[in-house]
């Protein structure tokens, strides 16, 4: 097996927490990796300033991937780290693929949930295109556009359908709100349908995003894979979460699929400062995170393993640091 160099960034709050158990059931597993962790967050903000400085990111471009926990903490405001640190990873090591699979034995209609949400990762509302007039009068105006590139918006629905063929359903629906957004909807809507005529065999379907929360409350058992731009991604993955076994559950990976650069893994959650050290947080989401980034490495008998002992141990109610514990321990 090679041996791997991966980037470990704890971050704030339940963050170090359950990236500590990931860690855990990872050298469990038998992944033959040497962890290099990095203080940064709010936390490391507050100490000293800095979010994430140039040297840093160079230094974090040789690992062959990074594992994340949660950051943001409440006496930083909203935005600055959330941009400067998750976001500027995000775009600068153009992860342009926000890969968040659901599963669930369970589902309203009693069948089980086995869906995949890809997101676009680099553009959309994300970018921070816009600004600001006389702020804090009361003329104030605030602009937010969407900004959506054809190469990005291609590159993130090929891969849709890359992942889709893969599959036995071979089924993709596309979520985006094409009868308001005429713009980045028509975009996205003929990009769609020109890369689907390369995929004959992948099954499509279209859902506005108003829409698609009610079929991922009431029938998510309809979908496999989904594809939708950045912010309808973002909201539609943590109703994902709360539809299959809950936040604690819900894994990603922040995915360069050229492997040009490190791509990063980390849990849907945040940093959920009120439990923060308690021991109380599931870190689940962390370590399906962990096994995601197996996978992506090409360790699909570490992957596996893990996946098993997430089967194994799926009721087991414990602290965080029981759970990880159980699954380690099942790991061997
Ligand atoms: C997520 C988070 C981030 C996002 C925040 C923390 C910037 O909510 O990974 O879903 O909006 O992408
Ligand atoms: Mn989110």
């Amino acid at each position: 097996m090679n041996q791997y160099s991966i980037a470990i960034i704890g971050g704030d709050g339940i963050g170090p927490d359950v990236v500590k158990e990931a860690g855990k059931v990872l050298k469990a597993a038998g992944l033959n990796y040497e962890g290099q962790e990095f203080d940064l967050g709010g936390a490391r903000y507050l100490k000293d300033g800095e979010i994430l400085s140039d040297e840093t990111l160079e230094e974090l471009r040789k690992f062959d991937a990074i594992l994340l926990g949660a950051v943001g903490t409440p006496e930083v405001p909203p935005g600055v780290i959330e941009r400067g640190l998750l976001l500027k990873m995000r775009f600068d090591l153009d992860q342009y693929i926000n890969l968040r699979p659901f599963f669930s034995p369970t589902s309203p209609s009693g069948q089980a949930i086995d869906m995949v949400c890809v997101r676009e990762n680099t553009e959309g509302p994300y970018v921070g295109e816009g600004g600001v007039l006389r702020r804090g009068t009361k003329g104030e105006v605030a602009t937010q556009g969407s900004v959506n590139t054809r190469h990005g918006v291609e590159r993130c629905i090929r891969y849709a359908f890359e992942l889709a063929q893969s599959r036995p359903k071979k089924h993709l629906t596309m979520v985006h709100k094409t009868n308001v957004l005429t713009f980045a909807g028509d975009l996205w809507n003929r990009t769609f349908n020109e890369v689907a005529l390369e995929y004959p065999d992948v099954k499509t379907a279209y859902s506005h995003i108003d829409a698609a929360c009610i079929y991922f409350v009431e029938d998510p058992v309809r979908f496999d894979v989904i594809v939708t731009d950045n912010l309808f991604g973002d909201i539609l993955t943590d109703l994902g979460g709360a539809v299959s076994g809950g936040i604690g559950r819900a894994a990603s990976g922040n995915l360069n699929p050229t492997r040009q650069t490190p791509s990063m893994f980390e849990p849907v959650h945040g940093s959920a400062p009120d439990i923060a050290g308690k021991n109380l947080a599931d870190p689940r989401a962390a370590i399906i995170s962990a096994a995601m980034m197996c996978e992506f490495l090409g360790e699909n008998e570490v992957a596996q393993k893990i996946r098993k002992a997430l089967e194994i141990t799926t009721a087991f109610v414990g602290s965080t640091t029981q759970i990880g514990d159980e699954i380690a321990q099942a790991c061997k």
